[in-house]
């Protein structure tokens, strides 16, 4: 099926669009500049009147939990909430049970995500075998399988050593590797930002050197392998300040914030509720703070979410045994548009870069992030102007660990389109079109 999206204001940040105009799909590309008119006679007519289109967001942060840990989310579950959140590419980490360390993993990823996953999925791979650190994964036949990059995300390869030879067989694969910031040796127990509210609460802390110490000895790696870096969840106002620094000498870095990290600090924290327990914590109002400077000024590269999916029974523990993670797939893009579009910090072509022409950019992904005539048809519909409260009981994810439970948002999706199949349709979920790229 073809399909003419009449009347919608368009954005397409690659292309420096931001126009009412009219979208055309056609055998799974999109194109702007119009069809032939034989294949307008038979297209689909969606009314996008009022609404705004733009190329599907991609998520280079998830946590699908497939294989192993299916009773928090799997790739049938996890596509879906991507769908609802406008989310047509996604990337999931390599923290699995087991590990995606081995061709066969990426390969499971890669069968049941084209079989029945809803969005196109790209599995990342361990660095190291069972992100132990120790013995480098064999970057060429993981490649091969289809993973799209390489992280340990959870752990930080500790080891400078082993980190510089990863550093070196990327440079080799041409792949930019992702690297979760954690020096775990300061890090031990902590369970929420070491500040004044792990004190007033009597909990444990988490540095901010521990993330800090770790990028700027990664940067200086990067830099000696003539590599690539992608550090994820960047938390604290000097670790944005070294990647910028690193950034201004040369080095090929780049960086993801997440939605939490930007819109939250340690104060939102009243009581010891494990719901608000995330790695990297939520940080002081000073680091989120710098964060929505790095947002306005162009330091940060893109938003991604880190969508950690947890069951309830898990989260309910309390901060000292719950474990880190909050979903974000499908609050990502109302949280970012009302608390820093609508608020002015960014406007909307600027959030749509963050969160679909840069990951497209910075990770190679051909044909997607932009409406450019005979790209792949990733698009997504939002109405701006809706407005309503995320309800943690209505999202397509099969865990419900959001902080974001009650809070009024604007900006809801509407259509999602994958490789030119129409999926989402006014805010649900068309069954059975499962199949990515
Ligand atoms: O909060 C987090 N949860 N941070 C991580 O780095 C891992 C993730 C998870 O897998 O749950």
């Amino acid at each position: 099926m073809d399909y003419w999206l009449k009347g919608g204001r368009v954005i397409d940040p690659a292309q420096k669009i931001d126009e009412c105009r009219d979208v055309f799909v056609c055998n799974g590309k999109v194109f702007l500049s119009g069809i032939s008119k034989s294949n307008l006679q038979n297209c689909s007519v969606i009314d996008c009147s009022g609404k705004t289109v733009m190329p599907g967001l991609i998520d280079v942060h998830t946590h699908m939990r497939d294989p192993g840990y299916e009773y928090k989310e799997d790739i049938v579950t996890g596509t879906r909430a991507a769908l609802a959140g406008g989310v047509t590419t996604l990337f999931c980490m390599a923290n699995t049970h087991p590990v995606t360390d081995a061709e066969s993993i990426v390969s499971y990823i890669v069968a049941k995500s084209k079989k029945s996953g809803y969005v196109n999925v790209h599995p990342i791979a361990a660095m190291t075998e069972g992100m132990k650190g120790k013995k480098i994964v064999d970057f060429a036949s993981l490649l091969n399988a289809g993973a799209v990059t390489f992280s340990d995300d959870g752990r930080w390869v500790h080891d400078s050593h082993i980190m510089l030879t990863i550093f070196q067989q990327a440079a080799k694969h041409s792949v930019r590797v992702i690297q979760h910031s954690e020096d775990m040796a300061m890090t031990m127990g902590g369970v929420m930002h070491d500040g004044e509210t792990a004190q007033r609460l009597g909990l444990p802390g988490i540095p901010s050197a521990s993330e800090y110490a770790a990028i700027y000895r990664d940067c200086i790696l990067c830099e000696l392998a003539k590599s690539k870096l992608h550090v994820a969840h960047v938390s604290t106002a000097e670790s944005l300040r070294i990647i910028t620094e690193a950034k201004q000498r040369g080095v090929n870095v780049t960086c993801e914030v997440a939605p939490h990290h930007l819109v939250m600090d340690d104060s939102y924290i009243k009581s010891d509720n494990g719901i608000y327990k995330v790695n990297p914590p939520l940080r002081s109002p000073n680091d989120r703070a710098a964060l929505i400077e790095g947002l306005k000024t162009g330091k940060i590269d893109i938003i991604a979410t880190d969508h950690a999916p947890h069951a309830i029974h898990e989260k309910e523990k309390g901060m000292l045994d719950a474990p880190f993670g909050m979903i974000g797939m499908e609050t990502s893009f109302p949280i970012m548009y009302t608390y820093f579009v609508l608020e002015n910090a960014i406007n909307l072509s600027k959030l749509i870069e963050l969160m679909s022409a840069n990951p497209a950019r910075l990770f190679n992904l051909a044909g997607k992030g932009t409406l450019q005539d005979g790209f792949d048809a990733d698009i997504a519909v939002v109405d701006l102007d809706a407005e309503y409260r995320i309800n943690k009981d209505a999202l397509f994810s099969k865990s419900s660990n959001t902080p974001f439970h009650d809070w009024k948002v604007r900006g809801k999706i509407q259509h999602v389109f994958v490789g030119g199949i129409l999926k989402l349709q006014n805010g649900q979920i068309i069954e059975n079109t499962t199949g990515g790229a």
